[in-house]
């Protein structure tokens, strides 16, 4: 699939990775060799070693630079029935990876191309052609973007803001997760659209980013809060009108006591749930949907794939007029990729998780 992102961006000079030999002679692979129970451990997932892989027909091998870090994987590690079927045990975790085209059988790719798809935490994945998606101009911009702003991440909030949440001016929009990458952006957009903007996220540092950088009016540290519901009341007096839900469990139920009449809730993710080993009882206060005639919707960015170029379009728009901030944290080395994996579940990351697997040495 070819992907025309021109956003209007100026394009600069031809970038350093494209000249990076492949040095490597080894195919480090991180291997799901059986479910995990709460966190992934290294014997859930295990290092080996293999052989460079050759691409059969209508296939490409790519040297994976980048890899994108998301809290889904860990539902894709487990075997309950979700939207895609389990990683098989036996095969690399899988997970989004933008790189080199290092072998090509295919006419829709050559040697030297960017390519971008779900592949494995390995630094080599042979993926067929149709399955990737070729950059074909990237503006000069990092190739990080594309995993981030530009990419999936970016994308989850825009079409789950403006097509699932649908702000209209004056509306108080509370968003968990807030200092995070899909929720910071997701307030911000709020923002744009004339919303009050309120984050609920961990920490001091997290709390100041999200109203000194992103702009959000206000922010709740949980960390820090002995009662949840009653600091949502006090931030939302008006009770709140639109709720992205990152996060679930408790804040869940907290938000819940505070929704306005005809309250939308973006539902985007449980993070807070993915590592439980049993299943926690649902929401408590889940009547509160009905006592505002409230509405709550999942969604999931994959719907959204073939209007991705409408929505890096805006995006990129909001980019250049400085209307966005982002962060993109880059953890070096596939071989920290476990470790790295476990800060999104205990908050260490600060923005967009983004492991560099194949120049870091540049
Ligand atoms: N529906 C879709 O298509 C879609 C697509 C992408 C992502 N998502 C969802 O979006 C959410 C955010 O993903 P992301 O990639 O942007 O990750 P992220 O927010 O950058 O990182 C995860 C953050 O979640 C918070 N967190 C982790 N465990 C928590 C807990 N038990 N209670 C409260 N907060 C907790 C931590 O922030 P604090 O330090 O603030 O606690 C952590 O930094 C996830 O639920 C993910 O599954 C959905």
């Amino acid at each position: 699939m070819l992907v025309d992102l021109s956003i209007g961006m100026s394009i600069a000079a031809r970038p350093q990775y494209l000249e990076t030999p492949v040095s490597d002679s080894v195919n480090r692979q991180f291997i799901l060799t059986r479910r995990p129970a709460g966190l992934p451990t290294p014997e859930d997932v295990v290092r080996r070693e293999t052989p460079i892989p050759e691409p059969g027909e209508g296939e490409i091998v790519i040297r994976n630079l980048y890899m994108s870090l998301d809290p889904a994987i860990r539902g894709w590690m487990s075997d309950e029935p979700s939207y895609l079927p389990p990683i098989p045990l036996g095969s690399p975790v899988w997970a989004t990876t933008i790189g080199r085209v290092v072998a090509s059988n295919s006419p829709d790719f050559s040697v030297g191309d960017i390519a971008l798809g779900l592949n494995g935490w390995e630094d080599y994945s042979v993926s067929s052609a149709e399955a990737a998606t070729r950059l074909e101009d990237t503006m000069g911009l990092p190739l990080t973007n594309f995993l981030s702003i530009l990419g999936a991440t970016g994308m989850t909030s825009y079409f789950g803001m403006v097509d699932v949440g649908k702000p209209r001016a004056g509306e108080t929009l509370l968003v968990s997760g807030a200092a995070g990458a899909v929720g910071s952006v997701s307030g911000q957009i709020g923002k744009i659209l004339g919303c009050r903007v309120v984050g609920i996220a961990g920490g001091e540092d997290k709390c100041r980013w999200v109203v000194d950088e992103c702009g959000f009016d206000d922010v709740i540290d949980y960390k820090a809060c002995d009662d949840l519901t009653a600091a949502i009341a006090e931030k939302c007096p008006d009770g709140v009108d639109i709720y992205w839900e990152n996060v679930g469990g408790e804040m869940l139920d907290a938000v819940l006591m505070n929704l306005a009449e005809r309250a939308r809730i973006v539902f985007c993710g449980w993070i807070s749930t993915y590592n439980d080993v049993e299943k926690r009882p649902g929401p408590k206060n889940m009547w509160q949907i009905l006592a505002k005639s409230a509405r709550m919707e999942g969604f999931l960015v994959s719907s959204y794939v073939a209007q991705f170029p409408e929505g890096i379009a805006a995006m990129g728009q909001w980019l250049m007029e400085g209307k966005i901030h982002f962060n993109e944290q880059v953890v070096d080395d596939l071989d920290n990729a476990l470790d790295a994996f476990h800060m999104l579940f205990d908050g260490r990351n600060t923005g967009k998780l983004i492991v560099n697997i194949g120049d870091f040495d540049d």
